[in-house]
């Protein structure tokens, strides 16, 4: 049996699966990275940007690069591997997605396959750019219109900022414990699409390999994860996922 179709029946056969996906994930969807840009916008850090400071020093700033990622993420599809994801998700009820993407392309494969929002069992540990809520209240709202004014707080007047988790933030507590909870009683770990270098999101599947169970990869490349797999399978999550989620 070849990789793909051991890691079709360890999928079939696992009892609690942990998915955890990065940027990878969406590539094949055309998702622009910070790195890509068509020379109409300033190159900037993602530290200049995706921090607290730099919200407080320049609001409008941070929402024009926000505006612009907005934008151009909302051109984009769910490609099949986040359609493969969603189908998993929605069959079984002891999988869990975890997402450290913040471009809802996951949310959007779930509601094409007639699913409702927000699911219980995907769970986003960076937030979501297709959120905004208050930078002092909690008050928060779904959002996907193009930003023209500073929003502000409908409760507070505070301003209101992206709805995602900067760096130097805390994680989303619910997402995190109910990642972890999930991790410590499954079987398997499925890990699609990231360098696998940012914690906590990297520690999830080691806690399910620390739990008794295995680990499969799906990336181009090697990670720091790779040698915990049980299954690496080196390629295009787009490709690979639908031949091994048959569900
Ligand atoms: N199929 C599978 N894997 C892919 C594909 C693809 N089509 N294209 C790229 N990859 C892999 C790359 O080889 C790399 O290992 O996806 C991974 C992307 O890694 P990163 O760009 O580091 O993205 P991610 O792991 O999600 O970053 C984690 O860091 O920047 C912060 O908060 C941000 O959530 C992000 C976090």
């Amino acid at each position: 049996m070849d990789e793909v179709q051991e890691l079709r029946e360890a999928i079939r056969r696992a009892r609690g699966i942990v998915v955890l996906t990065g940027a990878g994930v969406s590539a094949e969807s055309g998702v622009p990275t910070f790195r890509d840009g068509d020379g109409l916008w300033k190159q900037r850090r993602v530290e200049e940007v995706a921090t607290p400071g730099a919200f407080r020093e320049d609001p409008r700033m941070v929402w024009e690069w926000y505006d612009m990622r907005r934008r151009a993420i909302l051109q984009c599809a769910p490609n099949p591997g986040h359609h493969a994801l969603a189908r998993l998700l929605m069959a079984r009820e002891d999988v869990t997605l975890v997402t450290q993407n913040v471009d809802g392309l996951h949310d959007r494969a779930v509601m094409e396959a007639g699913g409702t929002l927000p699911h219980p069992r995907l769970l986003h540990l960076h937030g979501t750019l297709f959120v905004v809520r208050c930078s002092v209240c909690r008050w928060e709202e779904p959002n996907s219109e193009p930003i023209e004014d500073l929003p502000r707080c409908p409760r507070c007047d505070a301003l209101a900022r992206p709805g995602v988790v900067w760096f130097g933030e805390m994680l989303p507590e619910h997402a995190l414990e109910a990642a972890f909870d999930a991790a410590r009683v499954a079987d398997l770990a499925l890990v699609v699409g990231t360098s696998a270098v940012v914690h906590p999101a990297a520690s999830i599947p080691r806690v399910v390999v620390e739990s008794g169970g295995q680990l499969a990869e799906v990336n181009l490349d090697p990670t720091p994860l790779t040698p915990l797999a049980r299954w690496s399978l080196r390629g295009a999550s787009g490709e690979i996922l639908p031949q091994v989620i048959v569900e």
